[in-house]
């Protein structure tokens, strides 16, 4: 017997799915990025792939400890064609902005249904996205900052050396 409600048990699922196409998008942009030499930036995509891991896992083993079943579903293809390194970055940055939409809406969806055991669990999410757009949006200001626009020489360098930064945990990656 599971506690939670069938509305809210397949919120979860989906949101399981939407988990892994993450982990694929992050799995993707890192081996386009591995195609064109941009070792730096392969890195900081490779090193997130996990991270979605974790999200995907952890809603699974909060659907598991409910008594609700969990159905594995069908995860579309990831995006692969990007001209630039700057326009991965932003697609990363917007991608990370759905999904803190879609944790949002869960947790109002939680508490419409007066379900608050899924809505404490949501809020470690509603942090891990505040954390994930303030680490992709510093990527999209750097950009800008910077003038990066995507093409090859000392700029494509240095930002490699950021993202790569980034990777080792680096709070401040423009000034290390
Ligand atoms: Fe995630």
């Amino acid at each position: 017997m599971t506690m939670l409600k069938p509305k809210i048990i397949e919120r979860l699922n989906n949101q399981v799915t939407s988990e892994t196409y993450a982990s694929q998008l992050y799995l993707q942009m890192s081996l386009w990025c591995e195609d064109r030499g941009m070792h730096g930036a392969a890195a900081f995509f490779r090193a997130h792939v996990p991270e979605e891991i974790k999200h995907r896992d952890k809603l699974i083993d909060y659907l598991v400890e409910s008594g609700a079943s969990v159905e594995i579903q069908a995860v579309p293809a990831p995006s692969n064609d990007f001209s630039t390194l700057v326009e991965v970055l932003q697609a990363a940055y917007q991608h990370e902005q759905k999904v803190t939409h879609q944790i949002h809406s869960l947790a109002e969806a939680a508490m419409e249904e007066k379900d608050f055991s899924t809505f404490n669990m949501l809020q470690w999410f509603i942090a891990e996205q505040r954390e994930e757009i303030v680490l992709f949006r510093g990527i999209v200001e750097h950009i800008e900052l910077t003038g990066f626009t995507g093409e090859n020489g000392t700029a494509m360098v240095q930002m490699n050396r950021y993202l790569h930064r980034l990777v080792l945990g680096s709070s401040h990656p423009e000034l290390d």
